[in-house]
């Protein structure tokens, strides 16, 4: 292995790295707090086993915010959670480097230990109640029930586009651009700015020169597109083909992640999609297995979306889309399943050490990665120069024969696969518009990539 760029530190002011640890997680953290207080208030029973999880979260706070060292987990600890083990061994890793402290440590590896160590508080407890608990479920509900606005927005988009494919014989061609505008809506559901979602047009209308002066306008800030390539895998033979997604937040984006689902099941471009999940509550927002079904509880519930229910042809389009993502649940061809690996520190040049993990991707025909965290894990989380091939920067998975799509906008430090000039451009731009550090334009959510490897090169 040629020498690798550096990681993102948490105490390098030009990483986003250096907000994150120092305003964000103290943040987050205080959330959990305030989310524990709320369940005792519910829950009077709980209050003294949940007084002993806020005073270890309280403590943790304050040794983060102190920049402590970052400790092993206790025999006892990996009792509760064999998967810490693995977070022993990098942690010796890279102490042989430089001791770990939390404002100063790797970015990635650190913000991995602070979820784990945050779920052992849960672990710990000797109220069970506490055990499978997520301390994040509150704050995802109430998010997504706020996006009603967008939910309506897209089932309306859906059974527009998806009324061609009740037309028979639709030729490959159009097939692909619906993809495409599918891929988008899922693309753009991991953005912090929804409007980049186009509006509610139609097939004809995205062929039409507006369709595409549209098209041209939202494309021209996802600055790495290959697309085109994964259509190409994935249209090659026969359709009814095999998708997994290794989802990322609950909420809106898997709302827009179940739509391009939907998609992909009802025109037979895949006859199963696979949905991968994290094990633990992972970097606040997350989908764990039991989101899935919460979200469509949630979708079916009058009373947590009245302003849909209130139309009568609203909540038909909202009804008929559970329906049908409940009916492809039941039936097998959506299947839901979760990985410890999505919750390991690990990059994800390491999957084809986990056997089991590897073996059952090996099956897909695509594997399109969701979000800022996966396309972190998928570079390393290091510095690598922004005009990088992307098959360079994930190492060895460029020949793994994973075939991968990584749908990202773009949240961090590093962004690979960018034409010579254009990071430059994009920073200068961005700081003339009154920003300190030009390079932050990476982590503001705005600009995206839609980046592909085969797994043959
Ligand atoms: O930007 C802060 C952050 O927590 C990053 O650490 C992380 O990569 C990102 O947000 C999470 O984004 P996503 O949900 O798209 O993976
Ligand atoms: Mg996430």
């Amino acid at each position: 292995m040629t020498q690798l760029p550096k990681p993102s530190f948490n105490d390098d002011p030009k990483s986003f790295a250096f907000p994150s640890a120092h305003k964000r997680w103290p943040t987050i953290l205080k959330g959990a707090i305030d989310d524990v207080n709320q369940e005792i208030k519910e829950n009077p029973d709980l209050k003294k086993s949940g007084e002993e999880i806020r005073g270890k979260i309280e403590s943790f706070l304050q040794y983060l915010e102190n920049d402590g060292e970052l400790k092993p987990f206790t025999k006892e600890d990996i009792e509760l959670n064999a998967d810490l083990k693995y977070y022993n061994s990098s942690l010796e890793e890279m102490n042989k480097e430089k001791r770990v402290t939390w404002l100063t440590g790797r970015w990635l590896n650190t913000e991995c230990f602070l979820y784990q160590i945050l779920k052992l508080y849960f672990l710990q407890s000797s109220e069970k109640h506490w055990h499978q608990y997520d301390v994040f479920e509150r704050l995802k509900n109430n998010t997504f029930h706020q996006s009603d606005t967008g939910v309506l927005e897209l089932c309306k988009r859906y059974n527009i586009l998806a009324s061609q494919l009740a037309e028979k014989d639709i030729d490959l061609n159009s097939l692909g651009i619906l993809f495409k505008e599918f891929i988008d809506i899922s693309l753009w559901g991991n953005a912090t700015d929804l409007s980049l979602l186009a509006g509610n047009v139609t097939l004809e209308e995205i062929k039409s020169a507006q369709g595409e002066e549209n098209r041209k306008k939202n494309e021209k800030n996802i600055v790495v597109n290959d697309i085109s390539d994964a259509w190409g895998v994935l249209s090659l033979g026969n359709l009814g083909k095999r998708v997994d997604i290794i989802l990322d937040n609950a909420g809106f984006e898997l709302f827009a992640d179940l739509i391009l689902v939907l998609f992909l099941l009802d025109s037979n471009i895949a006859s199963e999609v696979h949905l991968h999940c994290k094990e633990i509550p992972w970097f606040v927002s997350d989908v764990m297995p039991k989101d899935f079904g919460l979200t469509l509880k949630m979708l079916s519930d009058q009373k947590f979306f009245p302003a849909i229910y209130s139309n009568k042809d609203d909540a038909k389009a909202i009804t008929d889309l559970h329906d049908s993502i409940s009916k492809y649940h039941n039936s097998g061809k959506i299947v839901v399943q979760s990985h410890k690996f999505w919750t390991l520190d690990h990059k994800f040049w390491s999957i084809p050490k986990f056997e089991d993990l590897y073996k059952e991707l090996l099956k897909s025909d695509l594997i399109i990665l969701k979000g800022d965290l996966n396309y972190r894990k998928l570079t390393g989380d290091l510095f690598w120069d922004p005009t990088t091939p992307f098959k360079v920067a994930i190492q060895d998975l460029a020949n793994s024969k994973l075939p991968l799509l990584s749908l990202r906008t773009c949240k961090a430090d590093v962004v690979v696969g960018l034409e010579k000039g254009l990071f430059e451009k994009l920073s200068e731009e961005y700081k003339a518009q009154g920003n300190e550090l030009g390079s932050y334009w990476t982590t503001t959510g705005k600009w995206a990539v839609i980046s592909f490897s085969d797994g043959r090169s």
